[in-house]
């Protein structure tokens, strides 16, 4: 049987773990996967998980089954920190998924139970992983324009008539904040102008937040979706905490799902949950529980959003050190989209032999694109990573 399988490349994001540890130079630079690093180039655990680990340790009386859904706490949680009151609840279901690769498969299943064949518009570029993952699932995936990556803008009015253009029904893929990869968001007046286009054509959206207080704030960076929860009838979203509450390996998500009215909602609840029984029965508790006892708690949660509040403004800072360093390597050249970008990417704006290169020559690991996680710049590797690029850009 398996003498039938070929051997698949390496992941293009997740290879780049391996390649890095391999490497022996001392001097190396990990700018390739999405994970926060502190100062110290470390992806620590927040004080405020630890604290919410230890009261967990303390007080979990049963690892019993909680259900298809996940815990009702995380649930109720996820969905306040989504849409605080744009809608009601009663037209909402929220389920815990394994991460926020989980809540995508999860929204893409429920997809196709309600039509045969759907169309699904991605922005170009995406996250590597949206088109193998969503594609895989049996999504037709179609490429809306978005970023412009001569100017390092986003092209709006294209990627409005894209839009307009796309048959009513279709659904739209949106990144809520923090671009990935290019980190260029909307202005708030540019997604009230895609909204509207939205409306019109009676897309439906569907929103991918995995990095909810990354670009402005944990509540400003949910705008977009409140905004469109005010305007649509339906819509879906997928939120990953594994950023936000650093809690990568736990694979700890949700995915909400916005219903006309109350009785369709209750339909879709059926549905999800069915859903889920058939792929993968229920989702992992630990990382949800830890996530529900943090929001569910006044201190615990003014905590947490101080630690988020200062991975956002480390992220920034490292992007200006770079950017200055860079300036003064090679003023004629222009990196300055790299401080208007949000979150932990942007595109460093080099070929893909200047990729290599970096790699190669300088042990400098980002994905071919050139998407950089910028947490991976400390105040003592800026100057070694702004030598090797300048020297490779000439
Ligand atoms: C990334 O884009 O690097 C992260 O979202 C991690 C991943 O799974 O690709």
């Amino acid at each position: 049987m398996f003498e039938t399988l070929q051997t698949m490349p390496a992941d293009a994001i997740l290879g780049l773990i391996a390649e890095h540890r391999n490497d022996p130079r001392p001097e190396k630079i990990d700018l390739g996967v999405g994970v926060f690093r502190d100062a110290q180039g470390q992806t620590p655990i927040l004080n405020s998980v630890k604290t919410a680990e230890t009261r967990l340790l303390e007080s979990q009386a049963s690892k019993a089954y909680l259900g298809t859904a996940g815990a009702p706490e995380f649930n109720a949680a996820m969905q306040a920190l989504t849409f605080a009151d744009a809608v009601s609840g009663d037209r909402l279901v929220t389920i815990q998924t394994p991460g926020g690769s989980g809540s995508l498969r999860v929204a893409a299943g429920i997809l196709l139970r309600a039509r045969e064949s759907v169309s699904v518009w991605v922005s170009e570029p995406t996250w590597a992983n949206h088109v193998p993952l969503l594609g895989g699932a049996g999504l037709d995936l179609k490429p809306y324009p978005y970023y412009d990556t001569g100017n390092h803008v986003i092209n709006v009015e294209a990627m409005i008539d894209a839009l307009r253009a796309a048959p009513q029904g279709d659904v739209v893929l949106l990144h809520a904040c923090c671009h990935n990869p290019s980190g260029i968001d909307p202005t708030e007046d540019e997604w009230r102008a895609i909204i509207d286009v939205i409306v019109e054509r009676e897309l439906l959206p569907f929103i991918d937040m995995a990095y909810q207080g990354f670009a402005r704030g944990v509540d400003e960076d949910a705008f977009a979706i409140r905004e469109l929860a005010r305007r649509v009838p339906e819509l879906i979203v997928c939120n990953s905490c594994s950023k936000n509450f650093g809690l990568y390996r736990d694979r700890v998500g949700s995915v909400s799902f916005l219903a006309a009215d109350p009785a369709t909602r209750d339909t879709v609840d059926s549905q999800v949950n069915n859903y889920v029984r058939t792929i993968y029965s229920m989702p992992p508790d630990h990382g949800a529980a830890v996530v529900g006892m943090i929001l569910g708690d006044a201190e615990l949660r003014a905590e947490w959003v101080g630690e988020v509040d200062a991975m956002r403004e480390r992220l920034e800072s490292m992007r200006v050190l770079l950017n200055d360093a860079l300036i003064e390597r090679n003023p004629a050249r222009d990196f300055s989209h790299l401080v208007r970008a949000n979150g932990m990417f942007c595109f460093l704006g080099v070929t893909p032999d200047e990729v290599r290169q970096l790699k190669q020559d300088y042990g400098v690991y980002m994905v071919d694109s050139s998407r950089i996680n910028v947490a991976g710049i400390t105040e003592q590797n800026v100057g070694y990573l702004a030598d090797a690029i300048a020297a490779v850009v000439g």
